[in-house]
């Protein structure tokens, strides 16, 4: 498989900028300059600096939780794509399902987002994914249908090369709940079908889909090995570098 595999951490409104730095300086002694892995760490924004310098000679990547669509300006509280990448972000998630439940965001501002950050050379992690409601009534494709072409409206092919799909099942989500590799395999084919479908097979092969929600070091090996999933975003076992270690472990054995 040509797609490289990819574990990002989603340290949500966890790790103040001090337990940050150790956090990142663990993460970057075991990981290094090895970068058969891709390795994010995605901090809150007051930790991302200290964050940096921490993993700055090693592999390890700097992500942030958010942006706003702006360049700057009269925006109260909200951070912009060149605030960033001043502290050398290149990742930024989108579309979280905490974002889109307790911020309101739809798909219309997300896919703002998408746009404005890949204009900015930051690359976006769009999250997507269904309810446990939406699940049990059937519609899981076409809410991930509805998601990931509302969050790619507008995008081309070459803004697609610098984006990665988060495929998080919201019930899954620091629940203990995992899906199960099958059916997460079954979701994960079925956006890459539409990927081709919208853009072409050679983006469809090429774009990283990644899974998230309650992956750990004992079901990352069993959800890693399925051929659609190239990675995880991970929560609560990215706190822990110990945890962290052993799903970068995992995603190296079977690189
Ligand atoms: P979790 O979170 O690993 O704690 O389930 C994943 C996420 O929300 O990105």
């Amino acid at each position: 498989m040509s797609r490289k595999y990819i574990i990002a951490g989603n340290w949500k409104m966890n790790k103040t900028p001090e337990e940050g730095k150790e956090l990142a300086s663990e993460i970057a002694s075991i990981v290094s300059k090895d970068a058969t892995v891709e390795v994010v760490v995605c901090p809150a924004f007051v930790a991302l600096e200290r964050v940096s310098q921490a993993i700055e000679s090693s592999a390890v990547r700097l992500g942030a939780q958010n942006l706003y669509p702006k360049t700057s300006g009269a925006y109260t509280g909200e951070v912009s794509p060149e605030m960033l990448r001043a502290v050398f972000a290149k990742y930024v998630i989108l579309g979280h399902s905490e974002r889109r439940e307790h911020f309101h965001e739809s798909d219309a501002f997300i896919n703002e987002k998408v746009k404005f950050s890949l204009e900015n050379l930051l690359k976006p992690i769009l999250c997507i994914g269904e309810t446990l409601e939406q699940r049990e009534a059937g519609e899981t494709l076409d809410v991930v249908k509805t998601q990931l072409l509302g969050g790619l409206d507008g995008v081309d092919a070459s803004g697609m090369s610098n984006l990665v799909i988060a495929y998080e099942p919201v019930w899954a989500i620091g629940t203990g709940k995992t899906a199960t590799p099958e059916m997460a395999q079954e979701v994960h084919g079925s956006i890459r079908s539409l990927l081709k479908e919208a853009y072409s097979d050679a983006v469809a092969a090429k774009t990283r889909i990644i899974y998230g929600g309650s992956m750990k070091p004992a079901n990352a090996d069993d959800l890693l090995a399925q051929p659609d999933i190239d990675g995880g975003l991970i929560g609560g076992a990215s706190l822990d570098s110990k945890s962290f270690g052993d799903l970068i472990d995992s995603a190296r054995k079977l690189s």
